[in-house]
């Protein structure tokens, strides 16, 4: 078989993802992978990051998540290789794109997840922003039913979770979760434009929280 170029990576990559995460029920989605693919495509153009690079890691950024494969953070790199190098990719473009995928997960509010390519920096504000706002919310209580995790419990204490063993055991509510991660994501933000785009999703997350909470108490 002769070397794809990536243009035609992309077309194929798409098309596999499109099928493998159709159904996908816990905010994961095809709708997920498509909407970080255009996010990353804007903040790509922004930054001067090499588009093809980042759009390919953009679609393969979810392939094999460590939440659904018993918790090995290695499988999606592992994945993204395997599915690139079976359709005779270039090894170096391979190489890059496999890297971002590598960089682009959170692993716990006290583990730090740099970036070693401003395309990784791109893919992964893209995938946090589409944790945030609106979307963020729907995402967060969708893979919180489908994980049988409570709403909330104003009992529980929220955990700072210092290595990613303990944020991977971590079985708190889904309001939990927006303390634990999500309010935590703006002041983490690579881009000036991924900042800038999270300050406002971040602000309407801390009004629903606001609202739920005096809903919760019968205010
Ligand atoms: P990452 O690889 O950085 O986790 P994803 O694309 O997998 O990025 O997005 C994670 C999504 O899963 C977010 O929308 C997040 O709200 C949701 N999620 C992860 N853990 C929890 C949890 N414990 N409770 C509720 N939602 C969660
Ligand atoms: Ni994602």
């Amino acid at each position: 078989m002769k070397r794809m170029n990536t243009l035609q990576l992309i077309e194929k990559t798409e098309a596999r993802m499109m099928e493998m995460f159709a159904t996908e029920h816990t905010g994961h989605d095809w709708f997920h992978i498509d909407r970080v693919r255009r996010m990353a495509l804007v903040l790509a153009n922004e930054e001067g990051a090499d588009s093809q690079v980042v759009e390919l890691a953009a679609l393969l950024h979810d392939i094999d998540d460590w939440k659904f494969n018993g918790g090995d953070i290695d499988g999606g790199p592992k994945a993204a290789r395997l599915w690139l190098e079976s359709l005779e990719g270039r090894p170096d473009v391979i190489d890059r794109v496999v890297k971002v995928v590598e960089e682009v997960t959170f692993k716990g509010a006290g583990v730090d997840t740099p970036t070693s390519s401003i395309e990784a920096a791109v893919v992964q504000d893209a995938d946090r922003l589409d944790a945030l706002g609106a979307i963020g919310i729907g995402r967060a209580f969708a893979y919180g039913g489908a994980n049988k995790r409570q709403l909330w419990n104003p009992e529980e204490e929220v955990e700072y979770h210092e290595s990613f063993e303990a944020y991977k055991k971590n079985n708190n509510s889904t309001i939990a979760h927006f303390h634990e991660k999500l309010l935590l994501l703006k002041d983490r933000m690579q881009t000036e434009s991924g900042k800038g785009m999270a300050e406002k999703r971040h602000q309407f997350m801390e009004s629903f929280l606001d609202q739920f909470e005096s809903e919760w108490w019968g205010d």
